[in-house]
């Protein structure tokens, strides 16, 4: 699947980066990374690579998108506004399964300064191995949030 991936300069701060570190993650998976930036530690606004993933998601460049902020959740705020984006910041394994199971989000949102790298990789394995439930109650809910 090709993952869209994105960040603000949270995603480059530290003695290993957590984006790049998560694109080779991603790859070692065997999906394909679309680099939605940014590509840098100078200070950035996190809106602005939001919208840059939900674009590459509404208009099927990607399948499902992962981005990365400070905390997660002005990020995920952001990719919210977008029409077709069920973003799901997530701090713990739990939540990352569910909001696929239940919620079947679309972009998975972590926190670089709450989450370790590693904690990161395993949102994202589990994440991406989980797939939507469905069943009438969990789409009729969906299909509201549109
Ligand atoms: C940037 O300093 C920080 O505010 C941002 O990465 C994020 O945590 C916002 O929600």
């Amino acid at each position: 699947m090709i993952i869209a991936l994105g960040s603000d300069h949270a995603g480059y701060e530290g003695e290993t980066p957590y984006k790049p570190a998560m694109q080779h993650y991603i790859e070692s998976l065997g999906h394909t990374v679309l680099d939605c930036g940014t590509n840098g530690p100078e200070s950035v606004d996190y809106p602005d690579f939001a919208a840059v993933l939900a674009k590459a998601i509404i208009e099927n460049r990607a399948g499902l998108g992962v981005l990365l902020c400070g905390t997660g959740i002005g990020i995920g705020m952001a990719a919210n506004k977008h029409r077709g984006i069920r973003a799901a910041t997530c701090a713990t394994l739990e939540m990352a399964r569910l909001s696929r199971e239940h919620n079947d989000a679309n972009v998975l949102c972590l926190g670089q300064r709450i989450l370790t790298l590693d904690q990161c990789t395993e949102f994202i394995k589990v994440w991406l191995d989980t797939p939507f439930d469905g069943g009438a109650r969990h789409c009729r809910r969906i299909n509201k949030i549109g």
